[in-house]
């Protein structure tokens, strides 16, 4: 289950140039235009197509609700700055295997790494957040974008099987990829030690290097000498 701190629609999560939000009303005309595509669509498990009159406003209703009692975490994307219209959405549904996610994102950001930032930013925040030991999501066989961002976020390859595609009419070959808690943190630790130190706390240590360099001993502020 996710926590009360993700069931109010103020959460957001900030990358470095997407914001996940909660879905809302205004997100009807745009979430339309890119579920109706039938290449965005033909690729998902639960989008129908053609898509009909209302589905998205239904589709934002039932997402709302899913995030308000924990059941789920589906959030648009939107660009930083500009108009931030949803360019796409995000979720990760509890199960009883643990999380699955999905995510869908309009053609014209397609291969710019956006849907990766945008996973990897739920993932994390999922295993922050959450007690689940791993995170299962699945793509159709001919889906090379899809496994490519999934392989990117960090997610490791189990297997090919048929999978349930509702709005597909029944099985389709998928194949399935899963991220655990343990593989995530490890990741997350190399990482923080190949992140570049902050300024102000790479100008302390090149001033220590200095000094030490140097020989040199600080001299001491007044009120030390004195005392
Ligand atoms: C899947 C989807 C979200 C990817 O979004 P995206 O923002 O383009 O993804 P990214 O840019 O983060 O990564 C895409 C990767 O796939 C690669 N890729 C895309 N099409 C490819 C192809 N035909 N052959 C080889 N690689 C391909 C890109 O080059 C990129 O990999 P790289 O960074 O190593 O070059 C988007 O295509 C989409 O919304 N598709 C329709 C809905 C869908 O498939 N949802 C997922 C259901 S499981």
């Amino acid at each position: 289950m996710f926590p009360d701190l993700t069931s109010d629609d103020i959460f957001r999560i900030e990358t470095q140039r997407l914001w996940l939000r909660w879905p809302r009303a205004s997100d009807i005309a745009s979430l339309t235009s890119i579920a109706s595509l039938a290449h965005v669509a033909q690729m998902t498990a639960l989008i129908p197509h053609p898509y009909p009159p209302g589905e998205a406003e239904r589709f934002i209703m039932k997402a709302r609700a899913e995030n308000a009692n924990g059941t789920a975490l589906i959030l648009a994307i939107t660009k930083k700055g500009g108009a931030r219209q949803t360019i796409g959405l995000i979720g990760a549904h509890v199960t009883a295997a643990d999380i699955e996610l999905g995510y869908m994102l309009a053609p014209q950001y397609w291969g710019k790494g956006l849907a990766t930032e945008a996973v990897k930013a739920l993932a994390n925040t999922v295993f922050s957040l959450t007690r689940a030991s791993r995170i299962h999501a699945n793509s159709r066989v001919n889906n090379i974008a899809s496994r490519r961002v999934l392989e990117k976020a960090g997610f490791a390859f189990v297997d090919t099987g048929l999978d349930l595609l509702p709005a597909r009419g029944g099985l389709h070959p998928c194949d399935r990829f899963q991220l655990d808690r343990k593989t995530w943190a490890a990741a997350k630790r190399a990482e923080g030690e190949k992140r570049p130190m902050p300024p102000m706390a790479q100008q302390a240590q090149q001033a220590q290097q200095a000094q030490d360099a140097s020989g040199i001993k600080p001299v001491a502020a007044a009120g030390e000498a004195e005392g």
